[in-house]
């Protein structure tokens, strides 16, 4: 951990605070101006607009690091270079924040059955005293975005941020993983996230056995309620739940796997990335196969016409 920042901990603080407004506004429990975005951030919509512009080829990746060396031709044929560039800036070094984009845009309107459903699951989680974390915790975080999103994805569990906020990934990783979502096309909105756990461990140490038994049957609620086409897991933990497995996280990520008839793509998690960008490019060809595997079904992202 770095040390204790306080301008960077009440930029945290705001923006956590900013997505919980904005959701609980498109949740409808009233509504909340679109505001300034804070630190000069671009808004979301200059943001797909240039995501836009460079996944038309005009901008081809020169950074060595950030290349598709890795499985060439594995899912750019159709489209050489499409998103390409947008991915490996997503996953590039940019400085946290600079392009992260705060959650702004209207997700659609959501079919009422899974808004509910998913109302009534985060009730039968209550204040939940299931396991031992329930006695460090600030927070549930049970999970965000579209009700119907066909693109799902899943980490591990809330850190310090999203204990505090209540709402998943928006600490440092979380600023990763939104570059890395509106690189694929998507954003905060169009999607859904969820975490294995929806307490914060202690220190975030790794999720423990009791703990992940007595979460999982919500997680996998909310799967079924959100029924995404494709789920992509953030890391072991998230990867070993679904997938039932052991095996490491080399041995899984890379290619399609298969939970309750959905297609799931594990790879790296973003704060594993941050702690290893060397690993960033191979996280950045997982995606684009998923990108790949949605034009092949013919789905686009919400708000983005073919
Ligand atoms: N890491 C996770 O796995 N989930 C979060 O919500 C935040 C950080
Ligand atoms: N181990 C993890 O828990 N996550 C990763 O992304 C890689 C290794």
């Amino acid at each position: 951990m770095s040390e204790f920042d306080p301008r960077s901990e009440l930029f945290e603080l705001v923006r956590a605070f900013r997505i919980r407004l904005e959701w609980l506004g498109r949740a409808g429990a009233f509504s909340v101006p679109a505001g300034p975005s804070p630190r000069g951030q671009r808004s979301d919509d200059a943001q797909f607009t240039a995501v836009a512009e460079q996944s038309q080829g005009r901008f081809e990746p020169t950074d060595p690091q950030t290349t598709p060396a890795e499985s060439p031709g594995a899912t750019t044929d159709r489209q050489p270079g499409m998103f390409s560039a947008a991915l490996a800036r997503a996953l590039g070094d940019t400085p946290a924040g600079s392009e992260s984009s705060p959650a702004t845009m209207p997700s659609p309107p959501a079919g009422p059955t899974s808004r509910t459903a998913l109302a009534q699951i985060r009730a039968d989680l209550g204040d939940c005293q299931r396991c031992k974390l329930s006695r460090t915790r600030e927070n549930i975080v049970f999970g965000i975005g579209d009700p119907n999103a066909a693109l799902m994805f899943v980490g591990e569990a809330p850190g310090r941020q999203e204990d505090r906020s209540g709402v998943p990934f928006v600490g440092p990783a979380g600023q990763l993983l939104d570059r890395m979502i509106a690189a694929m096309g998507w954003s905060r909105e169009t999607v859904y996230i969820a975490n294995v756990l929806k307490c914060r461990p202690p220190n975030n140490r790794d999720p423990e056995p009791d703990e992940i038994a007595s979460c999982r049957p919500f997680l996998a609620q909310q799967i079924g309620s959100v029924k995404p086409r494709m789920i992509v897991t953030l890391g072991r933990p998230a990867a070993h739940l679904l997938l039932d497995t052991r095996a490491p996280m080399h041995a899984l990520r890379g290619r399609f796997h298969s939970y309750e008839g959905i297609k799931v793509m594990p790879t790296f998690h973003p704060a594993y990335l941050l702690r290893n960008p060397e690993h960033k490019r191979k996280t950045w060809n997982d995606l684009q196969q998923v990108m790949a595997e949605f034009e092949r079904l013919a789905i686009s992202p919400p708000g983005r016409p073919r």
